[in-house]
């Protein structure tokens, strides 16, 4: 267990409302109101400085294309006014079976990770598949910042500022058939580089596998995830390429994707094989809905200690129930969990 109570003087709202325009700084209230699409177009309009500039991000190392997409990111294109996840608890409490079921496991252990090169096979259901390198995948899309909340089916929880594109703009280039009614999605398997896939006594099958229904896939608030806190994804975090889905708890958000399928059926995922129980194939965070072994009403917002435990109430799909709600018209949510 990496969190330390003194992580919580990092907060970053303070810092993040001064480098932020007041005017131009769009709240939840606003993104709700404006609706998706109308907020996403009024701030590409607006040029606003990289918030993170004075926390050294940019030293970092990045990739060429990363570099080259720098300068254009739309930031805080979707945001919130909850005080930011800081970097070192999102980098370092992680989720990455491929490298160890330990929360520290995946920082440690994913130096082993070769993001590049990387290339991502989209095929199935559509009129143009084909195997594509990420920098082609990336090129005609600008980065945006989206600032989600992460809710873990384990009932933690975080605020993260990611960048990334609409998955549906990468869908629509693909041309889906009208056989295209769920999307798989598939992380990369080799042994060599993920430590975990060598162990003969592991649970999970791999290749993770994860997947969507075509309308969640297609709904503004997928995106690709190429970066996170204004630079390129840690290795840890999932890169180059991970699924980001807010609504939904997540283990649905799939690590380092390599290939992208769209189907007519539905595809068996990864955590439905192993517990379907436990885990459904929507598994849209609902407070109502306990998991079999504990409850779902409330969740721990990192950083949380025993003295801090930041606890709070859970809310129907993660906050977004006024963007989603509608894809799960007529249906049982207690049955399709
Ligand atoms: N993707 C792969 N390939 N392997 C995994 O083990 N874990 C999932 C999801 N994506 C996982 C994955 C789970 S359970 C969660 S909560 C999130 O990644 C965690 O993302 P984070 O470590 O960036 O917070």
């Amino acid at each position: 267990m990496l969190l330390k109570t003194s992580l919580s003087a990092l907060r970053w709202s303070a810092p993040e409302h001064h480098v932020t325009d007041e005017k131009i700084y769009l709240n939840r209230r606003a993104f709700l109101q404006a609706g998706i699409g109308a907020s996403l177009v009024g701030v590409s309009s607006v040029v606003l400085a990289n918030p993170y500039r004075a926390d050294g991000a940019q030293a970092s190392v990045a990739p060429a294309w990363f570099q080259q997409k720098a300068d254009a990111i739309q930031w805080r294109a979707v945001a919130t006014d909850e005080a930011l996840t800081p970097f070192n608890d999102a980098a370092r409490y992680n989720n990455f079976y491929e490298f160890g079921t330990d929360k520290g496991d995946p920082a440690r252990l994913a130096q082993s990770l070769q993001p590049e090169p990387w290339s991502v096979l989209i095929d199935g259901a559509v009129a143009k598949p084909g195997k594509v390198g990420l920098e082609d995948l990336l090129a005609p899309h600008a980065l945006q910042e989206r600032i989600y909340r992460l809710r873990c089916v384990e009932a933690w929880s975080m605020v993260i500022p990611w960048l990334g594109i609409p998955l549906a703009d990468i869908l629509k280039r693909v041309e889906p058939t009208a056989k295209a009614k769920y999307v798989r999605f598939e992380t990369l398997v080799d042994p060599e580089q993920m430590p975990a896939q060598r162990s003969a006594f592991g649970l999970i099958k791999w290749p993770y596998v994860e997947g969507l229904r075509i309308d969640e896939a297609m709904h503004p608030l997928t995106i690709l995830a190429v970066g996170m806190y204004g630079r390129v994804l840690p290795k840890q975090n999932g890169a180059p390429l991970r699924l980001v889905v807010p609504w939904k708890y997540g283990f649905k958000s799939i690590k380092s994707i390599v290939r992208i399928s769209l189907l007519e059926k539905p595809p068996r995922t990864t955590w439905q094989s192993l517990a379907p129980d436990e885990y459904g194939f929507y598994a849209n965070v609902n407070p109502a809905v306990s998991h079999p072994r504990w409850s779902q009403a409330s969740e721990r917002r990192l950083p949380s200690s025993l003295f801090n435990p930041n606890r709070m109430d859970t809310q129907p799909f993660n906050g977004y129930a006024d963007e989603v709600a509608s894809l799960y018209g007529g249906m049982d949510l207690a049955v399709h969990y």
